[in-house]
């Protein structure tokens, strides 16, 4: 069981992916907290409907980065928060929150980091040509979109993809994968070695991908 609280500032069908799997059983986890930095997010309604604690920080009433950051630490705080979860959260993280939860802030990326880092990364990887495109789920550190990976799926990227149908396909794969990341947190079960996240017990995944599908060496060809 880990105690978390879910920063959000836009949809939310993350947080909604994680509130249906604890809800499921399948993760073992509590949200103490949800926070917003915009008042108007969708997610604020998701998280009022699952009955979860709303709190709103808002740049306005807190112009200096730092303050902000350090408003949110409060909140988490003061909530008994363990994990941070990212989740579709907007703003670039300040050392005030990196050192108040030191390789506990996770955050999830709709693209295969280290490729495409920073925003409107679905037009980014369609532009330069990538088959594969997918989402990263990572411990924040200092930098942008830089700490350890903890988890990527992989989509394939075709030929008729606009923006939004790529983004919608890793959507999906993001759904699954955020919560088995904090259910491996919650289980202990993730160990940083440097750059590298190691998940003990871990089941090895097999095969390979390509796209398009290279059909050469199929059996009967
Ligand atoms: C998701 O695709 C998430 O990966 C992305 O924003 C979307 C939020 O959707 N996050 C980032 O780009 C972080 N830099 P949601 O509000 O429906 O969860």
């Amino acid at each position: 069981m880990v105690d978390i609280g879910v920063l959000v500032s836009g949809g939310g069908t993350n947080l909604q992916s994680i509130i249906d799997a604890i809800e499921s059983g399948r993760l073992d986890a509590r949200i103490k907290v949800v926070i917003s930095n915009r008042p108007g997010a969708y997610a604020i309604e998701r998280a009022r409907k699952a009955g979860l604690r709303v709190e709103v920080v808002t740049k306005e009433a807190h112009p200096v980065r730092e303050d902000f950051d350090g408003k949110v630490v409060e909140v988490l705080k003061a909530n008994g928060v363990e994990l941070v979860v990212l989740a579709g959260f907007m703003r670039i993280l300040t050392p005030v929150m990196l050192r108040a939860f030191p390789m506990r802030i996770m955050n999830i990326h709709p693209a295969l980091l280290p490729s495409f880092p920073g925003l409107d990364v679905q037009k980014a990887a369609l532009e330069y040509g990538v088959k594969f495109s997918g989402c990263t789920v990572h411990f924040v550190d200092e930098g942008v979109d830089t700490g350890p990976i903890i988890i990527q799926a992989v989509v394939p990227v075709l030929d008729d993809d606009t923006p939004d149908t790529l983004a919608k396909r890793i959507l999906t794969e993001e759904h699954r994968i955020y919560p088995q990341a904090i259910q491996l947190f919650s289980e202990g079960r993730l160990e940083v070695r440097g750059r590298r996240v190691l998940v003990k017990e871990g089941t090895r995944p097999e095969g390979s991908l390509e796209n398009p599908p290279v059909t050469l060496f199929d059996e009967g060809a």
